[in-house]
């Protein structure tokens, strides 16, 4: 039905690299639901924030996200490796001016908990999330 991806775009830096939701299942809350899930991830991971990039005058793109607590970031204090991905993207045809980067704050008060549980000596045994570059899949079946 849906799928989201994250990709590290760096040790800190989880990326939503792609969204999608089958048109069949559209306008049903599916995406909604993948955004926030990947949001809560990235803060229960210890993460600060997440970022994206997507086009800016799509309904379902820009002012979605918008909805769901992202903020446009400024291209003059973007990250080189968001930079890059905005780079890239220009290089596969896509018109800079139509392309927005944007970031998602965690909730500090979810980070700070992560935080704790990290301290305790059965995580520290343990590979914790943020210390794995894997991409991470977010996916949602029929199950409305
Ligand atoms: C973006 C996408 C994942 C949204 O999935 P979804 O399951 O339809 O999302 P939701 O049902 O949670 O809809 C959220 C809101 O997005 C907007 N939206 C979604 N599809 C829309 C459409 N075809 N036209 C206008 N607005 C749309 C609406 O505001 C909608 O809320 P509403 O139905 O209450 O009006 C899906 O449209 C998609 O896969 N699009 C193609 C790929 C894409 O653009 N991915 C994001 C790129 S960064």
């Amino acid at each position: 039905m849906g799928f989201a991806l994250v990709q590290m775009l760096a040790d800190d830096l989880p990326h939503l690299d792609e969204l999608d939701v089958d048109p069949s299942h559209g306008r049903r809350g599916l995406g909604t639901a993948l955004v926030r899930a990947v949001c809560k991830w990235a803060a229960v991971s210890g993460y600060i924030m997440l970022t994206l990039t997507t086009f800016r005058d799509v309904p379902w793109n820009f002012p979605f996200y918008t909805r769901l607590g992202f903020v446009e970031i400024p291209r003059e204090a973007l990250r080189p490796e968001l930079s890059n991905v905005a780079s890239e993207e220009a290089r596969r045809g896509l018109d800079p001016n139509t392309r927005v980067a944007m970031e998602y704050r965690c909730e500090t008060s979810v980070i700070r908990k992560r935080l704790f549980f990290a301290a305790s000596p059965r995580l520290r045994n343990n590979p914790t999330p943020s210390s794995d570059y894997a991409t991470r899949r977010f996916s949602v079946s029929g199950k409305e």
